[in-house]
């Protein structure tokens, strides 16, 4: 069943996800060569406790780490460790799902560490432009497919792989809701989408194919291929008018 919010739990849930957007825009100052991904992760935890977000992927069938740090041909659920040191050129994807007073916003974004190269700020931007055409999608009276389907036409215009082991989900009080969200599909499908809807989009696409596996840590998704992967992730709300992205800072929201 797909839970209906109300503005006030819409509100609550934007409150979270611009809280989340400015310790990310702060983020790229952290992350350069020599940094560990556990140092990260702790900056991660004091910024989400100055701000009174409370991490909801610790203690979530015994994950310790409040963010998910996967790098490279490591898809998601990648685990904040000391010993694994950002190197120049690599591709680092940060999740982190938290919630202030029980509103939970769910956010990924990838950084280039060092200099980018072209192609790795290709890969990067089509799932950027990937996301946006989801999100565009996300309209009262469209069906969820229809998000779905957008985002595999961008991915797959530029010849990247779409997988299809893991999905985006309806968020709320609660970190994963109803519906899954696939990142393909054919248009017209599934329910109709209605104001009040809140979603986590999460296009991850591969440069080869898309096949992955959970690594022997129980957790680290990563491509079979070896090939690498990215992922990005926002939450929003369906409205009567165009969708509204809870975990990209407003102009309204009196924070910049
Ligand atoms: N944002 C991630 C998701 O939607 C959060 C995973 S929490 C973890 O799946 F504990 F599974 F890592
Ligand atoms: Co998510």
């Amino acid at each position: 069943m797909i839970i209906i919010k109300d503005s006030f739990s819409i509100d609550k849930m934007k409150r979270a996800g611009q809280a989340l957007a400015t310790i990310f825009s702060s983020m790229v100052n952290v992350i350069r060569p020599g940094v560990t991904t556990l140092e990260l992760n702790s900056w991660i935890v004091r910024e989400l406790q100055a701000n009174g977000l409370e991490s909801q992927s610790k203690g979530y069938m015994e994950y310790k780490y409040s963010s998910c740090i996967s790098l490279n041909d490591e898809l998601v659920h990648g685990v904040p460790s000391a010993e694994r040191i950002l190197n120049e050129g690599e591709l680092i994807k940060v999740d982190i799902c938290a919630a202030l007073d029980g509103y939970c916003a769910d956010m990924t974004r990838m950084f280039i560490v060092g200099q980018p190269t072209d192609s790795l700020s290709h890969f990067v931007d089509v799932a950027c432009q990937a996301l946006n055409k989801g999100i565009e999608k996300a309209r009262a009276g469209n069906h969820l497919s229809d998000i779905s389907a957008a985002i595999q036409q961008e991915v797959e215009r530029h010849g990247f792989g779409i997988i299809r082991d893991f999905a985006g989900h309806g968020i709320g009080c609660s970190m994963h809701e109803d519906p899954k969200i696939f990142n393909y599909g054919e248009p017209g499908k599934g329910p109709i989408l209605q104001p009040g809807m809140t979603f986590a989009i999460e296009p991850m696409i591969t440069i080869g194919h898309y096949d992955v596996y959970i690594a022997d840590d129980g957790w680290t998704v990563k491509t079979v291929d070896g090939s690498l992967a990215a992922h990005i992730e926002d939450t929003i709300a369906v409205t009567d008018g165009d969708p509204i992205v809870l975990t990209r800072i407003s102009k309204e929201s009196g924070q910049s």
